[in-house]
């Protein structure tokens, strides 16, 4: 009697298991938003019909903070979830320390090294092992601005910082808030990325960001910059502290603001309110950076179930790389693909000219990793610099204050 029901619960856990580990994948990620959502279920949809369940486990937190704590926590329970979204230097951390999946069969067997740029590449494998798959690439010195808006007040697209800050002032007498902005410390790094390059060009964000200079962190185009993030602190409206970032672009969606600094995930929330590049509104790099890009790239890291990569995890990853999912994902999603052999024209507009920016600033050495989501250094450095950009933002540091606090930090944090 005992051995029967002992075998009978063997075989249901048998079951169970066989059937958690057949049919599902469990995806931890940050795609909250109206836009990311529609895209992750591009992902989702993919999957489904390949006879793959897909377990959802969404943190909001643009930038993904929040899905890292998560992250570690699970990681720390002895209970990872099977496949993360994740940027850059934490993909290097966590292949580091020996806890993802190790994906080159699948790679070899799908050419990834043929077709996946080379700065991609360098945040999707350690000691030559792909340890995650590229989704897109993001960047982030974008602005978007209401098209209706501008075309009222006469103003044009603003190609330097000194025409950004004519059309600012314009939108000011005008009565419209200028810039429509979220208060949270990676929304403000966010716009600093683009505010550095623009102040002082891509040698000086390198110099800063990524070789973390102390003669370039501690620089009077350093104070400059500060100098310029205040400026358009004071051209936000009054409620724009923690404001999620997907609600400031619904002000320039809506006609309440004119312009707004973000990433090209912005694109996925005017796309989803149905709203069309160039009737509706525009896209163009951030005044001052129009020949060079800040990238980040979503990846979905495999998370080591003890042994060798499953067959949901590699079927995820495999789905992922495909061209045509490339394609659908990215068309709505805002980013474009992370495989340089993809046909591109089916993008929009926007999207069209993400792709052109990349491949040029490729080729002319002026493409770099975004500091604010964690492609240009790791992720104690991108904290520090969130706390004094943050710090400055919300009028705690003078420029000059803030640049020696930005010194010190990034010292510390190394
Ligand atoms: C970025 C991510 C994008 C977008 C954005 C806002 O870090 O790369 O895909 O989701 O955060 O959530």
């Amino acid at each position: 009697m005992m051995m029967k029901s002992l075998k009978m619960t063997v075989a249901a856990l048998a079951l169970s298991a066989g059937a958690a580990q057949a049919a599902d994948v469990e995806v931890l990620h940050w795609w909250t938003s109206g836009g990311e959502a529609a895209a992750l279920n591009v992902l989702k949809q993919d999957l489904e019909g390949q006879g793959i369940g897909w377990q959802d486990m969404p943190v909001a937190g643009g930038g993904g903070t929040e899905a890292m704590t998560v992250l570690r926590a699970r990681v720390t329970a002895g209970d990872p979830p099977t496949a993360v979204q994740a940027l850059g230097f934490d993909i290097l951390d966590w292949g580091n320390q020996g806890a993802l999946a190790n994906l080159n069969e699948l790679a070899a067997k799908e050419g990834w090294d043929d077709v996946v740029p080379e700065a991609l590449q360098a945040f999707a494998k350690v000691d030559g092992k792909w340890i995650s798959a590229p989704v897109n690439v993001h960047s982030t010195n974008w602005v978007w601005a209401n098209k209706s808006v501008l075309d009222a007040n006469g103003i044009a697209v603003p190609t330097t910082w000194d025409e950004f800050t004519a059309a600012v002032e314009t939108l000011k007498a005008a009565g419209v808030t200028p810039i429509a902005h979220g208060g949270q410390a990676w929304q403000d790094a966010t716009v600093f990325d683009a505010v550095v390059m623009s102040t002082g060009g891509a040698d000086f964000y390198k110099a800063a960001f990524v070789d973390l200079d102390e003669d370039a962190l501690g620089s009077d185009t350093m104070k400059e910059a500060f100098d310029r993030m205040a400026y358009i602190r004071a051209n936000v409206d009054e409620n724009f502290s923690g404001r999620d970032w997907n609600l400031a672009t619904a002000m320039v969606i809506n006609g309440e603001a004119g312009f707004q600094m973000m990433g090209d995930w912005a694109k996925g929330e005017f796309l989803n309110a149905g709203k069309v590049p160039g009737e509706d509104f525009l896209c163009f790099r951030f005044p001052g950076t129009g020949d060079t890009v800040t990238f980040n790239a979503d990846q979905f890291m495999m998370f080591d179930q003890g042994g060798t990569v499953s067959s949901e995890q590699a079927a995820l990853a495999s789905a992922i790389l495909s061209p045509s999912f490339q394609i659908a994902f990215n068309k709505v999603k805002g980013s474009v693909p992370a495989r340089t052999d993809v046909d591109g024209s089916d993008l929009d507009a926007c999207g069209q000219q993400g792709m052109k920016d990349l491949a040029a600033a490729a080729s002319s050495g002026k493409l770099f990793g975004s500091m604010a989501h964690g492609h240009a250094a790791p992720a104690a450095v991108k904290n520090a610099v969130y706390d004094v950009v943050t710090a400055h933002f919300n009028g705690e540091y003078d420029s000059a204050t803030a640049v020696q606090e930005l010194v010190d930090a990034v010292s510390i944090a190394q």
